[in-house]
């Protein structure tokens, strides 16, 4: 397969044009895919905004999806198109649309899919509306897991005196936790979040060291 232009590129993947309106996002280590594609494409069969993808093209560390265009909502927000507040209400009801759905494994009827990182830098701004990408967390339980998860992403940005957008970041988790109401629980499920981001090999040494902060931060909020 013919890799084209470098379209995107985070912490764990780089994401190439192959034409065909499609897109290859490839693991810079080892990692399978298949469980990816697959809760992707049963969310899309409950109708959630996730890009199409093509199981039967990607392999191993290769996702293959359809190619969206429009900036994510982080971009958006820093080119000053969406305001913080309009990012986190977005954000909340993506959270909520998600959580509608049942489980694909689960016995448990409470439990849902979870995304277990909707930031704003994993929602695109499509012609058609917002779309999730990234779903390489994602898995099934509770959704105050997920919605703990999202506000400790923001708020680990919130209270880091490094990153430019700080400010932003903590308008943005207002409005998130405004729109999530009592669905934004900060006991248990946040500490439970912040105990699997401790853990999270993705995080350097300084962004964990900044969780005990971004967990007061969701509490004192609430
Ligand atoms: N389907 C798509 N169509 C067009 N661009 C995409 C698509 N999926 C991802 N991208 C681009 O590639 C970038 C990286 O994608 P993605 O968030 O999946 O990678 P990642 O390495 O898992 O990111 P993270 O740093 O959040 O772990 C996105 O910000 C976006 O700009
Ligand atoms: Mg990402």
């Amino acid at each position: 397969m013919e890799l084209g232009e470098l379209v995107g590129t985070g912490r764990s993947a780089d994401v190439y044009a192959i034409g065909g309106g499609r897109v290859l996002r490839r693991y810079r280590r080892e990692v399978d895919t298949a469980g990816e594609a697959a809760v992707m494409a049963y969310v899309a069969g409950h109708g959630y905004p996730v890009p199409e993808v093509y199981p039967d093209e990607s392999d191993a560390t290769d996702l293959v999806m359809g190619r969206l265009s429009g900036p994510t909502m982080l971009r958006a927000v820093v080119d000053g198109e969406l305001t913080p507040e309009e990012a986190g209400a977005i954000q909340a009801r993506l959270l909520r649309r998600l959580h509608e759905i049942p489980a694909m494994e689960s016995s448990d009827p409470a439990d849902r899919i979870l995304h277990l990182d909707l930031h704003p830098d994993n929602v695109m701004l499509t012609a058609s509306g917002p779309v999730v990408i990234d779903w390489c967390n994602a898995g099934e339980g509770p959704p105050a897991l997920d919605n703990a998860m999202s506000a400790l992403i923001l708020a680990q940005v919130a209270v880091d005196p490094e990153f430019a957008f700080a400010r932003t970041a903590r308008s943005t988790l207002v409005a998130l936790a405004a729109e999530l109401g009592g669905d934004l629980d900060v006991g248990e499920p946040l500490d439970r979040v912040k105990a699997r981001r401790d853990e999270d090999q993705g995080l350097t040494e300084r962004e964990v060291g900044l969780l005990g902060e971004a967990v007061e931060l969701v509490r004192q909020l609430r």
